[in-house]
């Protein structure tokens, strides 16, 4: 185990696992259909890129950045898009595709954002759910993993950049937060 993280809350084979059930389920619930997948990136790249390849649909993809977190472990409560799409979403289904739902917040601005567009329909998946953390009416369509009100990362999943390419999920100890 890497020396920062304290508790694996998921294994590469379980994550794995549940991304492959979640897109068999999002290729049942839109059959017929096609799919516009929005990634956030970065946290969202290792959770999209498996997904998509699970989704047996034809699917277009598209990123955008958007920035709430600085170098802290909380929400600023402001999202800015410094990345926008290039995919037009008029009368397309359009899943929204985050690695993690805390707040609320980013999920929240981002589907209002992307409503303007006039899509066909809006769904949004995550591999994590932060459930006790939020703040608003937000939830997720698809949901890998509901997890405590813990800091984590791996899977695509940062503190201050680092830690994404860990292939597990798992609980940051405490002491590295202290030194940024
Ligand atoms: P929300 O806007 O509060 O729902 O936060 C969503 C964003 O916060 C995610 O896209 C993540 O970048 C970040 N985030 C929230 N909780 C964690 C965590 O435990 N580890 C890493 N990033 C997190
Ligand atoms: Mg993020």
């Amino acid at each position: 185990m890497h020396k920062d993280i304290k508790q694996v809350l998921f294994s590469e084979e379980e994550i794995y696992k549940r991304v492959v059930e979640l897109g068999e389920q999002i290729t049942r619930d839109y059959a017929g259909q096609e799919l516009v997948v929005v990634s956030l990136l970065k946290g969202a790249v290792y959770f999209t890129a498996e997904l998509t390849k699970h989704i047996d649909l034809p699917v277009r993809l598209d990123f955008l950045i958007s920035s709430s977190y600085g170098n802290t472990t909380t929400s600023a409560g402001s999202i800015n898009v410094t990345k926008d799409i290039d995919e037009n979403i008029a009368g397309k289904h359009v899943l929204l595709v985050d690695d993690i739902i805390d707040t609320g917040l980013t999920l929240e601005k981002i589907t209002n954002l992307l409503e303007t567009r006039k899509p066909l329909s809006i769904k949004t998946a995550v591999l994590l759910d932060k459930g006790s953390r939020r703040v608003n009416e937000m939830d997720a369509d698809y949901v890998g993993f509901e997890i405590p009100d813990e800091f984590v990362v791996g899977y695509g999943l940062d503190f201050a950049g680092d830690y994404r390419n860990l292939p597990i999920i798992g609980i940051l100890r405490p002491s590295v937060f202290a030194k940024k």
